[in-house]
């Protein structure tokens, strides 16, 4: 569960002023999944609140001053109704889609009603970490079109001064796929980056979420990390992590597994990176499970259906968010084997989908005095282990 932690230095040094830019319509592209324009209408209308209020919500005295009280609330509440919109919208979409666009209006409610109660210090963080929607979303899917740069947001967050992946995170909510690229890279073969665990940071794996799902591109990737193997001053351990990465890419670029979407290229994907791993913990399999996360979120996007392939493709999702997920805010694992199960009770995974359900609950749930599975929390596994148990008693076919 998020607690209010402290927000970095970085951005609590955030200016307040704003001069926004409106984002030109949508210019046609080739090569790229197709645009949707009602999306991108909506993705306005939520983008120009937030625009106007997440620079304010980095300056303390200004969120909680008396002259911008009103401009704040309106603002939030509009980020709060066109999310509703957008969750209206996203029930003819796929799960996923709709998961995550539901994950957001329940955030933006929770930022407008704590600002309306004068718990300000909540709001900013629920503001804040709300973001994390904007990412989980625009990371799981293609790019479409380029989108102008958001100068006015970039200006009055003062993006420059931030934090390479703070940067990134910024670029990537307002969709500059290749700019946030190209920071990841510049950062990831910099001097500043802590080279010795350089293969285990989350930021490595969002990186090549982005470059696997929104560009569809491994080259990219290959070419950082030969940057990376050029390092004078690499640690073995980061060598061969690299050296092991770049046999993956090369044996998926000559599969062209990338640009699949479909549900056999994902199984075998997914198992190429299994034998990939020599221990538990072991990283090896990474970019295999990156690639067979995007061709799966491809293969939903695609196919809206609830049948027996989508179950498995949320399945398979499930299993590789497991092991590449490190969002401390949204966890899309539990919503992927809870979809499995619920829509193919009976299938031969929708058991081993519920351990890892009741596997990845129960780690979340436990600390030092124990563990405390919330009574809703158990009453769901227990609808879904009942869900099992019927199907499994009364085959249909
Ligand atoms: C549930 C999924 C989802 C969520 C959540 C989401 N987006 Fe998007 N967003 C999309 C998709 C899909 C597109 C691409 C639509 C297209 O180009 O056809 C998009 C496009 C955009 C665009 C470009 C619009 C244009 O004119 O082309 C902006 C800006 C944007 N999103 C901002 C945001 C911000 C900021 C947030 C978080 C507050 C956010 N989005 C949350 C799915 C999402």
């Amino acid at each position: 569960m998020p607690s209010c932690a402290a927000f970095s230095p970085v951005r609590l040094a955030l200016f307040s002023s704003l001069i926004m830019t409106a984002l030109p319509a949508a210019a046609t592209s080739a090569g790229k999944a197709p645009q949707d324009p009602p999306t991108q209408s909506l993705m306005q209308q939520i983008f120009t609140p937030l625009s106007r209020v997440l620079p304010l919500s980095f300056d303390q005295t200004a969120f909680e001053s008396a002259k911008n009280h009103d401009s704040i609330s309106k603002d939030l509440k509009t980020l709060m109704d066109n999310s509703a919109n957008l969750e209206a919208h996203a029930r003819k979409k796929d799960r996923a889609f709709d998961y995550i666009a539901k994950s957001l209006r329940s955030d933006s409610t929770h930022a407008y009603r704590r600002f309306q109660r004068g718990d300000y210090e909540e709001s900013r963080f629920a503001l804040h970490n709300l973001t994390e929607n904007c990412v989980a979303c625009h990371e799981s899917l293609p790019e479409t079109h380029k989108v102008p740069p958001a100068d006015g947001l970039f200006a009055a967050l003062k993006v420059d001064q931030l934090h390479p992946l703070e940067k990134a995170h910024y670029y990537v909510i307002s969709r500059q796929f290749d700019d946030a690229l190209k920071i990841y890279e510049d950062y990831f073969s910099s001097g500043s980056v802590p080279i010795g665990s350089l293969g285990m940071l989350g930021s490595f794996t969002d990186y090549l979420k982005i470059a696997a799902n929104a560009k569809a591109d491994l080259q990219r990737p290959k070419q950082l990390i030969d940057r990376i193997l050029a390092r004078p001053d690499l640690p073995t351990h980061v060598r061969s992590q690299m050296q092991s990465w770049k046999q993956s890419l090369a044996e998926l670029e000559a599969e062209g597994a990338v640009n699949k979407s479909d549900l056999a290229t994902a199984r075998k994907v997914l198992n190429q990176g299994r034998e990939r791993m020599e221990f538990p913990r072991d990283r090896n399999g990474t970019i295999h499970y990156v690639t067979a996360a995007a061709i799966l979120n491809r293969f939903i996007h695609n196919n809206p259906r609830a049948n027996l392939e989508a179950a498995e493709a949320y399945y398979l999702l499930g299993i590789t968010e497991s092991l590449l997920a490190h969002s401390y805010w949204i966890s899309k694992e539990e919503f992927d084997f809870e979809t499995a199960i619920r829509l193919a009770p009976g299938s031969a995974f929708a058991p081993k989908a519920y351990s890892l359900l009741e596997e990845s609950y129960t780690v979340g749930f436990s600390g030092s005095s124990g563990t405390h599975i919330p009574a809703d929390v158990k009453a769901l596994l227990a609808d879904l282990r009942k869900l099992i148990d019927d199907a499994q008693k009364n085959p249909k076919s």
